[in-house]
């Protein structure tokens, strides 16, 4: 009997230990609620390949699907960094986001010209159809899911569609006629329709309305991401709990497609620090919990969500709003080590 007692007790604690030892990992840990991606490039994807491995059941193209990357020059197609990144997600078994085809930056120059002039309405929609259809066609069996149109939306308080080339040459139609030129190359994949701010209220009232009068008009619109780049102080649970049910009200799905939470906020330019500051770091974590805990709670609207980097040694934010600032805004340190915001989205029953 002893025996018998002993031995269950072993296979039990065995058992715990295996059950917690999987449940180590984000991709598991989230497996019920939504895939958790991660932005990669060229150097990433070797240099986090163990961490993108354990951790990650999606990825997304930083830049190499962008059309500047891929399509550089006119008929000259440059799929090598696209390509590893797709080959690495399909060996592992991961999802891709394909990220973009429409945006007013990271477009080759020829997009936009043609025998010296402008290009015309016409020829421009053609050469995103083309865009469309190879892109399709290399990647339609990894790639689930495609920001069709990026940032279409003007921050200026009285504007509305931003100004761009894609708005000037074909018309306020563009984003209509990208959504269906891109369902018709691609049925099976879902659309989206992909901004910042989404939380700011002004540019959110705007992006509800161009997403409703879309999908009153019958275009064939899947999804809003909310590419998510927010910071230690913003924002509160309450006004992402709003905008998640506000837009899944409209039968959207709703990916958060670029996530980091930086340290500084978008308008303080004079702060900086060599190392993270312990105090920071906690606001940090703080933030990481209440952002999951919105997004676990609102799982049946919430369908992936994807970090823009992997860990905090390469991250834009170093880049952007000021040039060599060091910012510390994923869940791994420049170590790639897990840190306090790891454990707090960890953290949950
Ligand atoms: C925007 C774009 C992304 C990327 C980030 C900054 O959010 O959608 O592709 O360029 O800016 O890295």
């Amino acid at each position: 009997m002893k025996n018998v007692l002993l031995c269950i007790g072993i296979i039990l604690s065995i058992n715990l230990l295996l059950g917690c030892a999987s449940n180590m990992n984000l991709k598991d840990k989230y497996k019920d609620y939504f895939p958790l991606g991660a932005a990669v490039n060229a150097a990433t994807i070797t240099s986090s390949e163990d961490l993108l491995k354990t951790h990650f059941k999606s990825l997304t193209a930083e830049n190499e699907m962008k059309p500047e990357s891929i399509h550089p020059r006119l008929g000259k197609w440059q799929f090598y960094g696209a390509d590893e990144i797709a080959d690495f997600a399909r060996d592992n078994n991961m999802l891709m986001r394909g990220h973009t085809f429409v945006w007013h930056q990271q477009m080759p120059g020829w997009f936009f010209s043609s025998m010296g002039g402008p290009v015309d309405r016409e020829l421009l929609l053609e050469r995103v159809k083309e865009h469309m259809e190879v892109m399709a066609e290399r990647y339609n069996d990894v790639v689930y899911a495609w920001d069709v149109v990026n940032e279409a939306i003007s921050d200026e308080k009285e504007e509305y569609l931003r100004p761009s080339p894609f708005l000037k040459i074909i018309g306020e139609d563009y984003i209509d006629l990208a959504f269906h030129m891109a369902h018709e190359i691609m049925p099976e994949a879902k659309l989206f329709y992909n901004d910042y701010s989404v939380l700011d209220p002004v540019k959110q009232d705007k992006i509800y309305k161009l997403l409703s009068d879309m999908i009153d008009r019958g275009v064939p619109v899947d999804g809003i991401g909310l590419q998510g780049h927010w910071d230690i102080y913003y924002p509160e649970a309450h006004i992402l709990e709003e905008a998640i049910e506000r837009f899944a009200g409209l039968g959207l799905d709703i990916h958060i497609t670029e996530l980091d939470v930086s340290f500084f906020k978008f308008s303080d330019r004079d702060s900086r620090y060599k190392e993270p500051p312990p105090s920071l770091l906690k606001m940090q974590n703080e933030r990481y919990d209440s952002i999951f805990e919105v997004l676990r709670r609102n799982h049946d609207k919430v369908q992936a969500v994807t970090f823009w980097g992997v860990a905090d040694y390469s991250t834009w934010l170093d880049h952007f709003p000021v040039k060599g600032r060091k910012n510390w805004p994923l869940l791994f340190d420049v170590d790639q080590n897990p840190k306090p915001a790891f454990d707090s989205v960890m953290d949950f029953r």
